[in-house]
């Protein structure tokens, strides 16, 4: 009970993050109850802010999001505080720590504290040390960091903030943020596996044929042209949410589902993928950028054109890729993944294609039968289809797909808690399962790392090479092709709704 009472340190308090996502879910936690009275929130940043000024602000962007606002706004606010921060001034970090004191007793929290590090990643490293010299992070209570991504730019520079962190933070203190490990189906995917007797013996090679992993965006890159133009959609969306989404669907059946035997799956799954070859790049990975098109009846500008972004940049707002995980449950299997800005629609799923029966009673060809699909819909609709083969009506030895679909979105009454809010509230909890962990990290970068350093040094000349509202470069389907498979279509009204 004592033990979710806590101050959470806010840094970057004025930004974006904040705003859309960190307040509405605290907001959503305190109405459920999930925290208790005792918790003071402390935002910290540059811009001079009263408390006052903040608080009008935290209002605002509850307001702002979709949730409902029916429990008492003022009485949530008063546990917010702000202060005017200088990252790199010692005099800030002394204030905090008796700003921190006074809401100890002021909300009788013993001491707990999580660091949210929310703002530019070039002062992740600086904050924790300072909070270290300064003593901010000495406490009789607990002491955790949440860190948003980037999480470094490639493994080196990773390794470089990772010891800065655990300067100040040990590795059980820290928490880095996956949000899409906050997501209710990808939440799922192990519940999926390992609560299905129909699944979890067909989860291998034996059975399943290939896996399919598409995470597309239907905006552009927006007003994030200045960080994204030095990222790339590699290490924007692979290093991190495509790779964990990977893991997931490969790792072996933890032995229990503790913080730290799902870890070491996750990490022996990773530790399994197939190192990329500089020389195998180009026939394992393909890059794209968009160009203009339309959206909506409206013209949308390039890439190249938005704001922020180099004229000439030769930065990917596409990826696709064949990964090959070479363990005795996969060995033959290729996972293929694609996720891109400005493509058809906003959609995450995932679809596991099996193998053909031995023998076809139906068809002389066998491509005549539909494979079977499991389709995972992560997002924007949340749910599972199956398809299996049925019998044609009325036209015997004749077969026909059929959808069987279950969506978790449209059965809860309540709406789906936010990533956000769940993994702010396993953090309270003292849950870091689905956080990753360090050697996570290190591995999706070693892998990324390869590729980026070939891409940085072939500059491509097809770029822009698709247009916004397509599903990427035609050449993606190629990977799929050469290996006698096609992309299965991702959206929520994809072909099989005819049936
Ligand atoms: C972020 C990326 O991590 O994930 C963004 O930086 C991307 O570029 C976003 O748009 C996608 O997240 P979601 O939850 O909207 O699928």
């Amino acid at each position: 009970e004592e033990n979710n009472k806590c101050v959470i340190v806010i840094f970057g308090a004025t930004g974006d993050l904040a705003k859309r996502k960190l307040f509405p879910s605290i907001y959503n936690l305190y109405k459920k109850g999930s925290l208790s009275e005792n918790f003071a929130i402390v935002g910290a940043a540059r811009r001079e802010w009263s408390d006052n000024t903040f608080r009008e602000n935290v209002a605002t962007s509850i307001q702002d999001s979709k949730i409902n606002v029916d429990a008492d706004l003022d009485d949530f606010l008063k546990h917010f505080h702000y202060l005017s921060f200088d990252v790199t001034n010692t005099s800030s970090y002394q204030n905090l720590h008796e700003l921190i004191n006074e809401l100890d007793e002021q909300f009788n929290i013993p001491g707990n504290r999580i660091f949210y590090m929310a703002m530019a990643p070039q002062f992740f490293g600086t904050i924790a040390s300072y909070l270290k010299s300064n003593e901010v992070t000495t406490t009789i209570g607990w002491s955790r960091l949440i860190i948003e991504k980037p999480f470094g730019h490639n493994l080196e520079s990773a390794q470089k903030l990772n010891i800065d962190l655990r300067e100040a933070f040990a590795e059980d203190e820290i928490y880095r943020i996956d949000h899409y490990l906050g997501k209710e189906m990808v939440q799922n995917i192990e519940v999926i596996r390992f609560a299905n007797a129909i699944f979890e013996p067909l989860w291998n090679n034996r059975y399943i044929s290939n896996i399919q992993v598409t995470s597309s965006e239907s905006l552009g890159v927006e007003d994030r042209g200045g960080y994204y133009d030095h990222a790339g959609a590699l290490r924007d969306m692979v290093q991190n949410h495509m790779l964990q989404m990977v893991a997931l669907l490969a790792m072996e059946p933890p032995n229990r589902l503790t913080t730290e035997e799902v870890r070491t799956e996750k990490i022996k799954a990773l530790r399994a993928l197939r190192p990329m070859k500089s020389e195998d790049v180009d026939r394992y990975f393909v890059r794209g950028q968009y160009g203009r098109g339309m959206v909506n009846g409206k013209e949308v500008n390039g890439y190249r054109e938005e704001s922020n972004v180099d004229p000439n940049s030769a930065t990917e707002t596409f990826v696709a890729g064949k990964l090959l995980i070479d363990n005795f449950r996969w060995a033959g299997v290729p996972f293929y993944i694609r996720t891109g800005k400005r493509m058809t629609e906003k959609s995450t799923k995932i679809v596991i294609e099996f193998k053909e029966l031995p023998m076809n009673l139906y068809y002389k060809s066998k491509d005549e039968m539909h494979p079977n699909l499991l389709i995972i819909h992560i997002q924007q609709d949340e749910g599972l289809s199956i398809v299996l083969n049925g019998k044609k009506v009325a036209l015997s030895g004749e077969t026909t797909p059929v959808k069987l679909d279950y969506c978790s979105s449209c059965q809860d009454v309540l709406n789906t808690p936010e990533a956000y809010e769940k993994l702010l509230y396993d953090c309270i909890l003292g849950d870091a399962t689905n956080f990753t962990h360090w050697d996570e990290v290190s591995l999706s970068w070693s892998f990324v790392d390869t590729i980026s350093k070939v891409w940085e040094n072939s500059i491509p000349t097809d770029f822009p090479n698709y247009e916004a509202q397509s599903m990427g470069p035609k050449i993606s389907d190629k990977l799929l092709a050469d290996d006698g498979f096609h992309w299965w279509p991702i959206s929520d009204d994809s072909p099989y709704s005819i049936l």
